[in-house]
């Protein structure tokens, strides 16, 4: 019996006619698993989107696979999925009318799903993990859809080379059109054997094997100091792999901070006015804030930076990804800052009117496809977050009309500061 792909879903990620929950990747991989027969206790899976690969071989009938997803909105899914599953075949009821026979045939699948997925048995198909020793000790057969950044793909690989069994294999496929010869390098790095495969389905695989010696310690997080606007000494920013501009000053967050300082929110200062009595376009006398967000907070530069010039303040970073959560605790721990960072999807955690000031450098690449719905779910997010009154400050690239959209989701939206590549705007939540 064929795996139901299609049902799958990527809620609560950004669905899209265009946007879809698995590809033919993900087929790959799953049916080389299949064929290399290991038992689902010795398999990992990484970078497994919405589920596809994990919950296919679930439906197998394999037990114990480990999986590891960095995104907050990928392990909701899979976990959503696997419900669905469940629930689907376990519920479908039959119906006395012309499609009785399909539905009673949907039911028996269902049925067989359910068992399949460990619905009322005791072993559980899968468990979810770190990037950590648990997800790979003893694995034999390791399956990755590959990362975006050579960097994500570095620490995996020395990863798996480091805590999976001596002769795992690691089965890494992708898109053949955003494959590159690098990522061969790479992997060549940690594994004396890298054998790309012919292609197939637009898609291909590299099985890689024979894992090198490791050095004594993994090459992530790595760490630089750099100068931050609005700071009189240097960051200290840690960055894994996965995490967004490395341990770099995006030109982006730049342009953000040079505004924050610029008008004198970088300064330290106490509490001047209530938070009732702000203005809607004046910051000069703007209160500080109390509760500040980082929304997507990547390796915490902004968060970092807010909090060591407002000791007072309770500063929260929060991001979907877990490389970037290690990264920004890590960026905390280094510069002695104590701020809470949270892996959450759109700071779901984070209580309704609860923040006074949110501090946003939004996505605008969906996987490898443009999307502004990334965008507008973290728009969403600061309206449900924000105290009316309070300040989104958001940059973002110029060629973006994000401004009418702001104005719409939030309230009145001015604009602070533009570049030929950057715009920064004010949002006040009405
Ligand atoms: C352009 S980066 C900015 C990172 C950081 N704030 C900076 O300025 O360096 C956008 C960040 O948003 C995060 N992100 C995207 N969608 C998200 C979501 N739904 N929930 C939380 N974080 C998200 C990404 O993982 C990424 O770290």
């Amino acid at each position: 019996m064929e795996f139901p792909y299609a049902s799958l879903r990527r809620f609560p990620d950004v669905e899209a006619p265009n946007l879809q929950a698995w590809d033919a990747t993900d087929e790959l991989l799953v049916q080389h698993a299949l064929a290399a027969g290991a038992p689902g206790e010795e398999i990992s899976v990484i970078g497994d989107g919405y589920g596809a690969i994990t919950l296919a071989l679930a439906d197998a009938g394999y037990r114990g696979i480990r999986v590891h997803q960095d995104l907050a909105t990928g392990r909701r899914a899979l976990a959503r999925n696997a419900d669905e599953l469940g629930h689907r075949t376990a519920g479908a009821p039959e119906t006395p009318d012309d499609h009785a026979h399909g539905r009673r045939v949907e039911a028996r699948r269902a049925d067989e799903h359910a068992e399949h997925l460990g619905f009322g048995t005791d072993a559980a198909a899968f468990t979810s993990h770190e990037l950590a020793p648990d997800l790979l000790s003893g694995a034999r057969l390791v399956l990755l859809q590959l990362p975006k950044s050579l960097a994500e793909l570095e620490e995996i690989a020395d990863a798996v080379a480091r805590w999976a069994a001596p002769d795992v294999t690691l089965i890494a496929g992708g898109r053949v059109k955003h494959m590159t010869l690098a990522q061969n390098e790479i992997l060549g790095r940690s594994f004396e054997t890298v054998q790309p495969q012919r292609a197939e389905r637009k898609s291909r695989l590299i099985v890689a094997s024979a894992p090198r010696e490791v050095p004594d310690e993994p090459p992530f997080p790595v760490a630089e100091r750099i100068d931050v606007p609005g700071l009189d000494r240097p960051l200290t920013v840690a960055a894994h792999g996965g995490a967004f501009a490395g341990a770099k000053l995006d030109i982006g967050t730049r342009v953000l901070l040079e505004v924050l300082a610029a008008e004198g929110r970088l300064r330290r200062a106490s509490l001047a006015q209530p938070v009732s009595s702000r203005s809607a376009r004046s910051t000069s006398h703007e209160p500080e804030a109390q509760t500040v967000v980082d929304l997507g907070c990547g390796t915490g530069i902004l968060a970092a930076t807010y909090a060591l010039t407002h000791p007072d303040a309770r500063v929260i970073a929060t991001d979907r990804s877990a490389s970037a959560v290690a990264s920004a605790r890590a960026t905390m721990a280094a510069n002695g800052v104590e701020a809470e960072v949270t892996h959450d999807d759109a700071g779901s955690e984070i209580p309704d009117h609860s923040a006074d000031l949110i501090l946003l450098n939004p996505p605008f690449h969906l996987g490898s496809s443009i999307h502004a719905g990334a965008a507008g779910r973290l728009f969403e997010a600061a309206a449900r977050i924000l105290t009316p009154g309070g300040v989104l400050l958001t940059v973002y690239n110029s060629s973006l009309a994000y401004r009418t959209e702001l104005t719409k989701r939030i309230g009145p939206t001015e604009q602070l500061h533009r570049t030929p590549k950057f715009t920064v705007t004010r949002s006040i939540r009405r």
